[in-house]
């Protein structure tokens, strides 16, 4: 397949927490054009069975290519870990796919020193072992330790972020004694972004805590520079597409975007 610099970084998630990973593209790559597609309707992905995740990335994947993406990243860690090799697959030559998980396991197994790797997902991400496997392959001498802490994306996405409820659930899921010694921390779920910060200081700043966001745009960079594929335009275009569309998801979006944005409606299973 021939592309050209123009064709938008297509971006998926089950909601509107991947849009941590697409703000990151932008402060990376702000010239690009950008199509992100939340299925609102279907989330959270992280409670639903590998099949579903399969079935909905496939669906997300095809609506992407139809708007003639250059690139498809999948900014789920849910489905990055269910249905990655799947929607690759699928897809082909037809373009290039890229996760939220392997940018950080690359980044994680360059460094040195490490006894303790920790990660905190959604049920499902932890559930399906992608994490403890993939570190294992790269770093068999190093311990890891994952925790499901599922009541942190819902937490997040009402509101409650800096006040007792989001410090007590924090705290208990933190205090959990699997994860008493991990350094660094991976943050593998793309809502998690937005609580770094409490995060880091339940460690008292001590222990190294990692997302995708930064290091998937990156690659993506590297990746559009080695092909031509840079894109130069100073008024890129974001379309923001949700498969259910709720005043709430509109005003979430832009916290996790940090920048304003617009929901559209797109019904791909009607
Ligand atoms: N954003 C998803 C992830 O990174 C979590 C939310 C969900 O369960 O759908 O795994």
């Amino acid at each position: 397949m021939t592309f050209n610099k123009e064709q938008a970084i297509g971006i998926f998630d089950s909601g509107v927490g991947g849009l941590t990973v697409a703000g990151a593209i932008r402060n990376i790559l702000p010239h690009e054009n950008i199509i992100y597609f939340g299925d609102t309707a279907h989330l959270p992905y992280g409670d639903k069975s590998s099949d579903s995740i399969k079935y909905y990335s496939k669906k997300i994947a095809d609506f992407l290519i139809e708007q003639n993406c250059k690139v498809v990243l999948i900014a789920c860690n849910t489905a990055s870990a269910h249905a990655y090799e799947e929607v690759k697959k699928y897809l082909g030559d037809k373009v290039k796919v890229f996760n939220v998980i392997d940018p950080v396991i690359d980044y994680i197994s360059n460094l040195t020193n490490l006894t303790n790797v920790g990660v905190i997902g959604t049920k499902g991400t932890i559930a399906s072992g992608t994490y403890s496997r993939k570190l294992k392959e790269k770093m068999p001498d190093v311990d890891v330790s994952c925790l499901a802490t599922p009541l942190l994306a819902p937490m997040i996405e009402e509101g409650f972020i800096f006040d007792d409820i989001s410090n007590a659930i924090i705290r208990t899921y933190l205090s959990n004694p699997k994860l008493k010694a991990v350094n660094p921390l991976i943050l593998g779920c793309t809502h998690y972004p937005i609580i770094r910060n409490q995060i880091r200081k339940f460690f008292d700043f001590n222990v190294k805590v990692i997302d995708s966001g930064h290091l998937v745009a990156v690659l993506i960079k590297d990746y559009l520079n080695r092909n031509k594929l840079l894109n130069y335009d100073n008024h890129p275009k974001y379309r923001f597409c949700v498969s259910d569309y709720t005043v709430l998801f509109e005003n979430i979006s832009e916290m996790f975007f940090e920048d304003e944005v617009k929901l559209e409606m797109i019904d791909l299973w009607k």
